[in-house]
């Protein structure tokens, strides 16, 4: 029998890392990455080029970049928020980039310092832009279903920003779970009000992990068609602007789990277990 694929799209240096508090040497950001390389994943998210006010630890976007080796057939992405980022991302050879609104207002303001239909503005030339060079645009929208600030959001409220994020021409949306609390049955009412937007197919799930329910979401995703999940080798990360929250749901966790579910990933669980231990030493480090 035929394993239907699941794409995991891995958020380790990125997402995992952004939170830590102690400084992690830009070696060994590249090292984290190069093991990733060699674990067959498509896409790992290296880093973001954002204000270093803002998240300090990933001041050395451009060095990571630049000191990665790149493994033909992987596509290295990083998160910009503006023209800014956009630039940097293009000097940095970025294969992929990621654009991220939120479904709250108060996490928009916290995160990115702007209103969601501000944030939409600033987004527009970074489209522009991305289309122009021929650069895949990808869309995160946070709190989906929990914001740390508002609480429970209305499934009609992502529903907007996915297709606000769709008519900018993102190939995909993310949908975040920011803070990890997001009860199944909320993640299928979101669910629900997302995909009359935006089908199946343009839709990944981002579930951090806090309540532990993380897997439970992906099976209601599952359900509902979505075929990518972002996750986190070693379970690593946070945001900075959602206080309380957890890393995103384990990358090793997740392919076992879908494992067996009867679903393929096409990454190497021998080599994703020395690169958990090599991450998990990266925080105990710090
Ligand atoms: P701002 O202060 O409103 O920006 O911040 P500004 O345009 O007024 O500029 C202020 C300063 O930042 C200036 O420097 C700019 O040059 C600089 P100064 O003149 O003061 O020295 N600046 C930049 N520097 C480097 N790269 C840039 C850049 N842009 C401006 N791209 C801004 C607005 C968006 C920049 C800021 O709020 C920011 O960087 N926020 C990023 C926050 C962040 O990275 N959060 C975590 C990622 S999102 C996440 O984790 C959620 C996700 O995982 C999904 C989920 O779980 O839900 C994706
Ligand atoms: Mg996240």
């Amino acid at each position: 029998s035929h394993q239907q694929h699941v794409s995991i799209v891995e958020m380790a240096p990125r997402d995992g890392l952004q939170n830590e508090e102690h400084f992690i040497g830009t070696a060994d950001k590249i090292a984290l990455v190069d093991m990733l390389s060699d674990c067959g994943y498509e896409r790992i998210e290296v880093t973001s080029f954002v204000s270093p006010k803002w998240v300090p630890q990933l001041v050395d976007a451009a060095e990571v970049m630049a000191g990665i080796r790149r493994v033909p057939g992987v596509r290295y992405a990083v998160l910009t928020p503006n023209m800014k980022g956009f630039e940097a991302a293009l000097s940095a050879r970025a294969d992929e980039i990621a654009i991220f609104a939120a479904a709250s207002e108060s996490f928009s303001q916290h995160n990115i310092n702007c209103s969601i239909a501000e944030s939409i503005e600033r987004f527009r030339p970074v489209a522009q832009a991305s289309r122009a060079h021929g650069i895949p645009l990808r869309g995160y929208v946070s709190c989906v279903v929990e914001c740390p600030y508002e609480g429970a959001v209305p499934p009609a409220n992502a529903a907007k920003v996915v297709a606000l994020l769709r008519e900018l021409g993102c190939y995909e949306v993310s949908l975040g779970d920011t803070i990890g609390r997001g009860t199944p049955e909320a993640v299928a009412r979101m669910l629900a009000a997302v995909l009359d937007e935006a089908p199946a197919t343009m839709l990944a799930g981002h579930f951090h992990d806090t309540s532990g329910r993380a897997l439970e979401n992906i099976d209601v995703a599952l359900d509902h068609g979505l075929r990518v999940f972002d996750a986190s080798i070693g379970g690593l990360g946070g945001c900075p602007y959602a206080p309380g929250a957890k890393g995103n749901v384990d990358t090793m966790a997740v392919t076992q789990h879908l494992a067996a579910r009867g679903f393929s990933t096409g990454l190497a669980q021998d080599k994703l277990r020395q690169t958990a231990a090599f991450a998990r030493e990266l925080r105990s480090k710090s």
